[in-house]
């Protein structure tokens, strides 16, 4: 069993019904603590702790997240969240007119800008993998990528853990799948840090990167790149800095001046997920997210997106309204949760649908999700 836990060791407004851990996190306070504690180090001799002290505080940092999935900590980079490390991948593409970049249409909206954007400058294209939804199963995603891989594929992108839909992915299946047909993988990992237990290197792809401020409840601004060695000497960060040719975690680790208080932080955002219980922690966040999606579903005579096989701490569960799913309504019924009811919960339109999508964490209980069935009727 995990601990009791207040909910008072977060900062969250005790009058809203937060069911949106997914989204951004919640930083609880004791790791918050942590951050001051190294601004305040930082603040009291800046030259110093620069160029003396950050250095191997970074490299260490990178080693206790390392660990935590299961990798290497010379093959992990801290950058600033997950659309950033996409980015930085994207970018360090080589890429000719022809190519092709797949993705799903279930992928984070800001990497398929990102990889249009990239795709464009190089007269290569984004084709996009249609996954049914809501899913039965998980040869369903696989069938999908599947379909549209081609001799063209440079690369494929797909999620761990989807984002408007809440599904897992299965990564490992996906990526035997491209590895066979020759063709490089990098996964959107930012929802599974702290949801799922990882062992990334185990995976098999090119690049995964994580996001540490979700899940895991480390401060905003903390997500992890892992490469693997053989992709390392061709993956640059965005900003090209001091460490420039100096080897892989030299060229990450300083991109210029900047606050590296939140990279800092991230392990006593592990110990604090450790001592509510790590792996009993995350089982038992999942087991609340699929218990209440399936109540949720069963008050309003309605369907979740996924079976419980693929369903971590968020699910979605289709609203009960027949009414045009486009995304300014779903926008305006998320608004109403929260200017109506105090519910923080997102609304998505997807497949012809609106789905509501809730997230389980340390300090969610039932009463949460029972506030919200109580806003729609079947
Ligand atoms: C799958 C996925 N990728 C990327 C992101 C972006 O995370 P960040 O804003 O920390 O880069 C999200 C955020 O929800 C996400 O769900």
């Amino acid at each position: 069993m995990c601990p009791a836990i207040s909910r008072d060791e977060w900062l969250l407004d005790p009058g809203v019904a937060f069911l949106n851990h997914g989204s951004y996190g919640a930083t609880p306070r004791a790791v918050l603590a942590e951050q001051e504690r190294w601004r305040a180090l930082m603040e009291r001799h800046p030259t110093h702790f620069m160029s003396e002290e950050l250095p191997s505080a970074v490299r260490s940092a990178a080693a206790r997240i390392a660990a935590f999935v299961g990798a290497r900590p010379n093959d992990l980079v801290f950058v600033e969240n997950a659309t950033g490390a996409c980015n930085t991948v994207l970018r360090s593409l080589h890429l000719a007119p022809g190519d092709e970049i797949l993705l799903t249409d279930h992928g984070y909206a800001a990497v398929r800008k990102a990889a249009e954007y990239v795709a464009r400058r190089a007269g290569a294209r984004v084709v996009e993998a249609a996954v049914p939804f809501p899913l039965q199963d998980a040869a369903q995603v696989v069938a999908a990528v599947s379909s549209r891989l081609s001799s063209r594929t440079r690369l494929v992108i797909f999620d761990h853990i989807t984002s408007s839909t809440a599904v897992i992915f299965p990564v490992h299946e996906l990526t035997a799948l491209c590895r066979a047909a020759g063709v490089p993988v990098l996964i959107d990992g930012a929802h599974a840090p702290g949801m799922l237990s990882l062992d990334v290197p185990s995976i098999g792809a090119d690049w995964y990167t994580g996001n540490c401020h979700k899940w895991l409840m480390a401060p905003k601004g903390s997500g992890f790149l892992w490469v693997a060695p053989q992709r390392q000497t061709d993956t640059h960060p965005l900003v090209i800095s001091h460490g420039y040719g100096q080897g892989f975690t030299a060229e990450f680790d300083w991109i210029g001046t900047r606050d590296s208080s939140a990279w800092l932080s991230v392990p006593a955002a592990i110990d604090f997920h450790e001592r509510l219980g790590g792996t009993k922690l995350r089982e038992r966040n999942a087991a609340l997210a699929r218990e209440q999606s399936s109540l949720l579903a069963r008050a309003w005579n309605t369907e979740r997106g996924a079976p419980d096989a693929l369903t971590g701490s968020m699910a979605t569960i289709r609203l009960p309204l027949r009414e045009a799913a486009t995304a300014e309504r779903a926008l305006a019924l998320r608004r109403k949760l929260f200017d109506d009811h105090r519910i923080e919960a997102p609304v998505n339109a997807f497949a012809g649908a609106l789905w509501v999508r809730i997230s389980a964490h340390a300090y969610n209980r039932p009463a949460d999700y029972a506030r919200l069935a109580a806003c729609f009727h079947p």
